[in-house]
Order: C-alpha cells, then sequence, then structure tokens
C-alpha cells in the first residue's frame, strides 16, 4: 500500500473518484456515510480542558472527513452534527456550539465550493440562531447546483421529530382528500422524511465507543452497516477513515436474503 502522506498532497480535484492510492476499491464505496460525531466532551475531559476545545478540535475532524470523502468519491455524507435533545444542554455549551457552527459555514464555503460540494441540512433548521440561519441558507444557495457531493448537516436533528413530520404531512394529503390510505408505502414515507429522494446511509460511523443510535435517522438505517469506533472524534483520522472503508468492503451486505 503506498503511503497515506503521498495521498494527502493530492489536489481534492485530482480525480476524486479513484482512490488510486489505497487499496478501497472504487466500484464498491458506499454511496452515503452518516456519521454519529461523538466524543468532543471526553477529549477535552482527559485533558482537563473546557468541553467547548473539544468541539473546537471537532470541528478540524469535520474538515478532513468532509475532504477525504470528497476525495475518495462518497456522493452523500450526513453528519450528526447537533440533536434535538442537545438543546438540553447548558446554554454557554449549546451559544458555543453555534457560533463553531456559524464559523464552519463561513470558512468552509469556499472548500465547498471549489470542490463541487452541495451543502443541505437536515433537522428543525427554525430552532437555529437567526445569524446561524442566514449563514446556512447562504452556503445551501451558493451551493445548490453542486454535484460531487452533498453535504448534509444534521442540525437540531431528531428521528422521531422526522417521522412524526412525515406523517402529518401525509395525515394532511389523506384529509384533503389527495391520498388514500393503502397508498403510504414505505418510498412514500421516505419521501417525506428531510433526506427525501437520497439513498439510505451504506455506513453509520460512531465514534466514541457508545453503542446506540441516539435518535439518528431512524428510518433511513433499516440496512446500513454500523461501525462504531472507541476514537473520540477530536482524534478520528483519515486514515481510520479509509480502515473502515476497508472494513465495509470485506462486509457481506445480505438484507435478509441468503446466498444462491
Ligand atoms: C459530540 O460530542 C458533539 C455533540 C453532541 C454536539 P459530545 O459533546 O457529545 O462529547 P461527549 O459525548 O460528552 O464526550
Ligand atoms: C449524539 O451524541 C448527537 C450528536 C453527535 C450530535 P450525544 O452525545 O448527544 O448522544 P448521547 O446523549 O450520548 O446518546
Ligand atoms: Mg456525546
Amino acid at each position: 500500500m503506498m503511503s497515506v502522506k503521498k495521498k494527502r498532497k493530492k489536489s481534492l480535484n485530482s480525480n476524486p473518484s479513484s482512490p488510486t492510492d489505497t487499496n478501497i476499491d472504487p466500484q464498491n464505496l458506499p454511496v452515503h456515510v452518516a456519521v454519529i460525531m461523538d466524543g468532543n466532551g471526553r477529549w477535552a475531559k482527559k485533558r482537563l480542558l473546557n468541553r467547548i476545545k473539544g468541539h473546537e478540535k471537532g470541528s478540524e475532524t469535520v474538515r478532513t472527513v468532509v475532504r477525504t470523502c470528497r476525495e475518495i468519491g462518497i456522493r452523500v455524507l450526513t453528519l450528526y452534527a447537533f440533536s434535538t435533545e442537545n438543546w438540553r444542554r447548558p446554554q454557554s455549551e449549546i451559544a458555543a456550539l453555534m457560533a463553531l457552527l456559524k464559523k464552519f459555514l463561513i470558512s468552509e464555503r469556499k472548500e465547498m465550493l471549489d470542490n463541487n460540494i452541495r451543502l443541505n441540512a437536515i433537522g428543525q433548521v427554525e430552532r437555529l440562531p437567526e445569524d446561524v440561519r442566514r449563514e446556512l441558507h447562504r452556503s445551501m444557495k451558493l451551493t445548490e447546483k453542486n454535484d460531487g457531493m452533498i453535504l448534509n448537516l444534521a442540525l437540531s436533528y431528531g428521528g422521531r421529530a422526522e417521522i412524526v413530520k412525515a406523517i402529518q404531512e401525509i395525515a394532511r394529503d389523506i384529509k384533503s382528500g389527495g391520498l388514500d390510505a393503502d397508498s403510504i408505502t414505505p418510498d412514500l414515507i421516505s419521501k417525506h422524511l428531510y433526506t427525501g429522494t437520497m439513498p439510505d446511509p451504506d455506513l453509520l460511523i460512531r465514534t466514541s465507543g457508545e453503542m446506540r443510535i441516539s435518535n439518528f435517522l431512524l428510518w433511513q438505517i433499516a440496512y446500513t452497516e454500523i461501525c462504531v469506533t472507541d476514537t473520540l472524534w477530536p482524534d478520528f483520522s483519515k486514515e481510520e477513515l479509509l480502515r473502515i472503508l476497508k472494513n465495509y468492503q470485506e462486509r457481506e451486505r445480505r438484507f435478509g436474503k441468503v446466498d444462491t
């Protein structure tokens, strides 16, 4: 295997669909990778730092992971950045997370434009502070024509709230007479989720060792391959992501069937 260092020097635009210097099979990449970015607080605590320092370091990992996914040709990357339950954290931590998000949206705008990345948000974005929403919508508008990779940021996101929203929309369509109850299908429900017509995640990565889903993409992960790593999010690296992708490629996805 060639050294990963060599790959790092490659420009983002240098043929993202052929990861030539890894042993990852470009034909068998997960189309959609979802990540529960967990462990920022523990990373900081281990160093006797404020939790906010962990979030700051974690935002650097976000940059690395977005870049790597774009380089190797992942089509959809969904990052769980803030859950509906995270609103219950101390106000000071929420404020710091929102400030970091705003900073990220501004600082990464050029990179997204240069690398054909479309930014999308999933979740109750209306609950975000006005200034953050403004930057978010600005980036989404500026990148709306990009088709290299969709970067979904899950912000104020909750899987149950998303399903409730879908059911409410469908119930309204039934009540107004346009829809018959028998025409409710899994596909129809999927279309009413924030992820709409995007494919379901093929791979879900959770950092920091917690064996739980924490209300993330509940409907969409029915047949997603799961990888939980003990690494705390600020320590998560490009090398580990590549190892996880390699491991994904070695799995047999059965979808309930048997080999014939
Ligand atoms: C993930 O790290 C970031 C968010 C949930 C916003 P945590 O803040 O949950 O870190 P831990 O789990 O306390 O270590
Ligand atoms: C999940 O992490 C949410 C995000 C990564 C944004 P949490 O740290 O909030 O999850 P729990 O509380 O450990 O389940
Ligand atoms: Mg956590």
